[in-house]
């Protein structure tokens, strides 16, 4: 059986991992401050909504719903016409509030019948729970329930700045079926890059692929 794939609305990514991310699954987008983060699950969100018609869920952790609209307006991203449309939803959250988040999540994805889901990011959640295990176990339930209500869904994670992991404690990248690292090298010609690490069930680019931030916003190079 063909496996379902949804395509990202991000410009050169689909092909490079079988026409899109599997339905269903949980992806991590990792990257140091700046790699480009809310960027990505933005104009997954955005691109989900308006060229797939697929409702989306934003959760946000780190910025105001405000600056993450404007912040795509410089894209052309009409978000607030996608919510007035009941194609998306942003929600700030407290990061100490990870206990009640799955339950308002199942009534918000009910409500506009999200098929796409992003918490951006889970770092802080990482930060408030200490032990590893705890974080592993409240991570890979709030996934699959997520998963089990019908949405794919992303998650960002933070690099620390001086790190080689995925995630300040590693324990993230262990919950999420995809992971794709975004780097931003100040050295080298194109500054910006996307790895995919790991894909289940798909047959997926391991190149470092380069990708710049255009007027439209994020464009992969199939390199
Ligand atoms: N209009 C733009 N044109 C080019 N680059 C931009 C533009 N707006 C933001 N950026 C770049 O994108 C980065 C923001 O990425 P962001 O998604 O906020 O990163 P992260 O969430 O990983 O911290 C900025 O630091 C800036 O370098
Ligand atoms: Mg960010």
């Amino acid at each position: 059986m063909a496996i379902d794939r949804v395509q990202t609305g991000i410009n050169g990514l689909d092909e490079l991992v079988e026409g899109g991310l599997v339905r269903n699954s949980a992806v991590l987008v990792a990257g140091k401050t700046g790699s480009g983060k809310t960027m990505f699950i933005t104009q997954f969100l955005y691109g989900g909504a308006k060229l797939y018609r697929e409702p989306g869920i934003l959760v946000t952790t780190e910025e105001t719903s405000r600056s993450i609209r404007n912040h795509g307006a410089r894209f052309g991203w009409n978000l607030e016409e996608m919510e007035n449309k009941g194609m998306l939803k942003i929600i700030e959250v407290e990061p100490f509030s990870i206990d009640t988040l799955v339950t308002m999540l199942e009534r918000e994805i009910q409500g506009i019948h999200a098929k796409r889901i992003v918490i951006d990011s889970v770092s802080m959640f990482e930060m408030y729970i200490e032990k590893q295990l705890e974080m592993r176990k409240l991570l890979f339930k709030t996934l699959r329930r997520l998963k089990d209500l019908g949405t794919t869904v992303m998650i960002t994670a933070e690099i620390p700045e001086d790190s080689q992991a995925l995630s300040r404690y590693g324990v993230i990248e262990f919950a999420a079926d995809a992971v794709i690292v975004l780097q931003y090298l100040t050295l080298t010609k194109y500054k910006r890059s996307l790895l995919i690490r790991k894909m289940r069930d798909t047959n997926h680019s391991t190149d470092i692929h380069p990708f710049e931030i255009m007027e439209n916003g994020i464009n992969v190079m199939s390199i």
